[in-house]
């Protein structure tokens, strides 16, 4: 896995056995691109990759020489206004008003393995072979500025990881406007971009656009990475499929305000980039002090989007989520949103709790309306003591209760609000983000506190670690459950205002850090009103997420389906809850619903105890079998077989890293009449291994299984003899074992 420097030339070369990533310093000082994709040998110079041209109009650097033009050359990290006028990668205001910067080529260092970014969370190396890291060092000698470019490759991964920091060593002040975490030239267009967007209760559907000239962006200004659009797309070759073609995917590991956009100029060059959104971004620095923009992940593939994901999702599960949780399977959880919503005693919970118990679930977790005095979404978010109407005993009471009947216990906060009706309002109004002399809008009835302030953080922190430490409590569901708007800190200078989305993410990650240092063996499970913040930022900490308010079983699959192009299984909360579905008022079957939610951490959304006796008995196997299961589901290789999005069914499998064993789910959303017969083509297999598919009794080498495929017919297209699973939102799954 070098990283070659070719001195003569000024040409870095990163490379593994899959991907060759080059660039060059110019005659200018300046970083070009000149090669990213499948591994290509190395060669003394690249320099016949450099393309010039001589067009009419164009700002050229050199006198006398008309095809050194910064607006034609592929660049690393472009700048603004000096002969480039595309969009740059980053500007930088200063004090005379320019914004003009000229970064030239100092030096560049090779370590092994990679560094932390201060503050932020980031993939990790976990030995210095796995990983090289290149640094590009650069100075703006006039504002005596440097830049450092970031780039990690891995030894056994098609990943690039990129960041970029600025440390101002001059006297004056300069202001950051805008800073990408990544930027990317590509020498053509011929690419679609897929990008995962959504809404409440409908988050990370596939969309896919040709790119065209202009500018196609995805973005969030909410502060959080929000349902509409997630920190990722990917660009893929228009005849690449899920399982052959050229796809590059762009991910960044950041949990705020992002803009993820391509830009295609006259010629067919596509800028990609990606990093925090500019709009009301700017970053003042004195001298000696640092800005450290977030993490970006490439990942190439030369095997379509399924390789991509698989990509992201091994790095992703073992090289950024970290800590006590990573490499363990989760517990099958139960809670109580759906069955009680806030109106809850200790006694129902304990009810709830007993009979999940008595079915085989090994965690009850009690979601909003503990504390305070909240029976409903207008008061007491801010106040995070139990409500003794509801918990006499309090939390710890509820915790102990639970623990002694062989349960775990967990607890839903939402430490970033505050409602006006709370004790915590009444004492410190100004610790709202907004401005005090305006209205300032709510959402869900509440107001988000400035954690872009420490004395904040902190206060919040010390009440939850207080219930942390005082109750046996295993697991956190840590909500967010409105955007920020009127982004004002009471109190900061103007100066200080353009730094605010950042610095309140920094807070939450401090507070996440401080929470996983202290009690490390607490899982945490993030949330936002579903999938507002489902982005690898939050998976350095907490390594599950719920996946989305909407639980119907129909709905699930598309929502598990469009985000595993690039989040694991291992990090999808996904939970069994009752019909009629409560966000889409739907009758799925029972079978449905686990067959769905096996797909990822696994649990209940409901009151068991109003099921009959038969279903109760469906819960207690349905458990017995994720809990037999559930290591392959974590640290399996996923295959996506057929989409929901192009289909009325779809289907998926997990393959164990041996091969040995795989866990296909197939769903039907509409019985079909009389349809075109079905083959059901796996795959993941060893061609050489042969199956025995454990539903069906067939045995089948995994050769025939990929090419020939399973027929299906009698399930999937409605002419099934048997009368079990007939009619619409149906599933199956079909586990392989190898037969030895
Ligand atoms: C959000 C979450 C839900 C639930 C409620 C509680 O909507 O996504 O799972 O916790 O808040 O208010």
């Amino acid at each position: 896995m070098p990283i070659v420097f070719h001195k003569k030339t000024k040409e870095f070369h990163l490379y593994n056995s899959e991907i060759s990533y080059i660039f060059c310093i110019l005659k200018n000082g300046q970083p070009g691109q000149i090669y990213y994709g499948e591994k290509i040998k190395d060669r003394d110079s690249f320099q016949h990759l450099i393309e010039y041209s001589f067009r009419d109009m164009a700002p050229c650097t050199y006198e006398g020489d008309r095809t050194f033009s910064m607006e034609y050359l592929k660049q690393e990290y472009p700048s603004y206004g000096h002969g480039d006028m595309r969009y740059p990668a980053y500007e930088i205001l200063q004090e005379d008003g320019s914004r003009i910067t000229e970064f030239v080529f100092e030096d560049y260092v090779i370590l092994k393995g990679k560094r932390k970014l201060t503050g932020l969370p980031a993939v990790y190396a976990e030995s210095d072979e796995e990983a090289e890291t290149l640094e590009i060092y650069l100075r703006d000698r006039v504002m005596n500025t440097r830049m450092i470019l970031s780039y990690t490759i891995f030894e056994q991964l098609p990943v690039i990881l990129r960041n970029t920091r600025f440390i101002q060593e001059g006297e004056s002040c300069i202001t950051l406007e805008h800073a990408m975490s990544l930027s990317l030239d590509l020498p053509d267009d011929r690419y679609e971009m897929i990008t995962l967007t959504g809404a409440w209760a409908r988050e990370r559907y596939i969309k896919k656009a040709p790119l065209h000239e202009g500018v196609q962006a995805i973005y969030s200004m909410r502060g959080h990475s929000s349902h509409q659009f997630n920190p990722f797309f990917a660009l893929k070759r228009p005849e690449a499929t899920e399982d052959t073609g050229e796809v590059i995917g762009i991910s960044l590991v950041y949990s705020g305000n992002f803009l993820g956009q391509t830009v295609v100029d006259t010629f067919g060059v596509a800028r990609a980039m990606i990093g925090i959104h500019p709009e009301v971004f700017s970053w003042t620095l004195k001298k000696g002090e640092i800005f450290q923009t977030p993490e970006a992940v490439l990942v190439y593939s030369n095997k379509g989007l399924g390789k991509m994901s698989r990509t992201f999702h091994r790095l992703y599960h073992r090289r950024l989520v970290r800590g006590f949780w990573r490499d363990r399977v989760r517990p099958v959880v139960i809670n109580n949103w759906e069955a009680t919503y806030m109106d809850f005693t200790e006694e129902k919970i304990l009810k709830i709790a007993e009979t999940a118990k008595e079915l085989g679930v090994e965690m009850m977790v009690l979601d909003d309306g503990w504390f305070g005095h909240r029976d409903d979404d207008t008061s007491s978010l801010g106040d995070w003591y139990p409500n003794p109407k509801k918990l006499p005993h309090g939390i710890r009471g509820l915790a102990e209760k639970i623990e002694n009947m062989g349960m775990k216990f967990g607890l839903w906060i939402e430490p970033e609000m505050v409602n006006k009706d709370s004790r915590l309002y009444a004492e410190h109004p100004d610790w709202v983000i907004g401005v005090p002399y305006r209205d300032s809008c709510h959402g869900r009835n509440q107001y988000v506190l400035d954690f872009s302030k420490e004395e904040v953080v902190e206060y919040i922190g010390d009440q939850i670690s207080g219930l942390l430490k005082e109750a046996p409590i295993s697991y956190i569901k840590w909500d967010m459950n409105r955007s920020i708007s009127e982004a004002f800190s009471q109190g900061r200078s103007r100066e200080e205002q353009g730094k605010l989305f950042h610095k309140y993410i920094l807070g939450v990650y401090s507070l996440y850090d401080r929470f996983t240092t202290d009690f490390p063996e607490v899982l945490f499970e993030s949330c936002a009103s579903g999938g507002a913040r489902f982005d690898p930022g939050m998976l350095y900490y907490a390594p599950q997420c719920w996946t989305s308010d909407n639980t119907d079983a129909v709905e699930r699959i598309r929502i598990q389906y469009g985000t595993s192009l690039v989040y694991p299984l291992s990090s999808m909360g996904c939970h069994v809850s009752e019909v009629p579905n409560q966000q889409t008022f739907r009758n799925t079957p029972l079978a449905t619903r686990a067959e769905t939610a096996y797909f990822g951490c696994f649990g209940y959304e409901m009151d068991l105890n109003t099921l009959t006796e038969e279903e109760k008995q469906e819960v207690r196997e349905q458990i017995r079998y994720y809990k037999r299961i559930r290591k392959l589901i974590m640290d399996g290789a996923f295959y996506r077989l057929v989409s929901p999005f192009e289909a009325e069914e779809a289907a998926w499998m997990v393959v164990s890293e041996d091969k040995k064993h795989a866990l296909a789910g197939y769903y039907r959303m509409r019985q079909p009449a009389n349809a075109p017969l079905k083959r059901l083509v796996l795959k993941g297999l060893d061609p050489d291994i042969r199956y025995q598919i454990r539903e069906t009794g067939l045995e089948a080498g995994g050769d025939e299984l990929m090419h020939a495929g399973m027929a299906i017919s009698d399930f999937a297209c409605g002419i099934r003899k048997q009368k079990e699973r007939q009619g619409d939102y149906q599933s199956r799954l079909f586990e392989l074992t190898a037969v030895s």
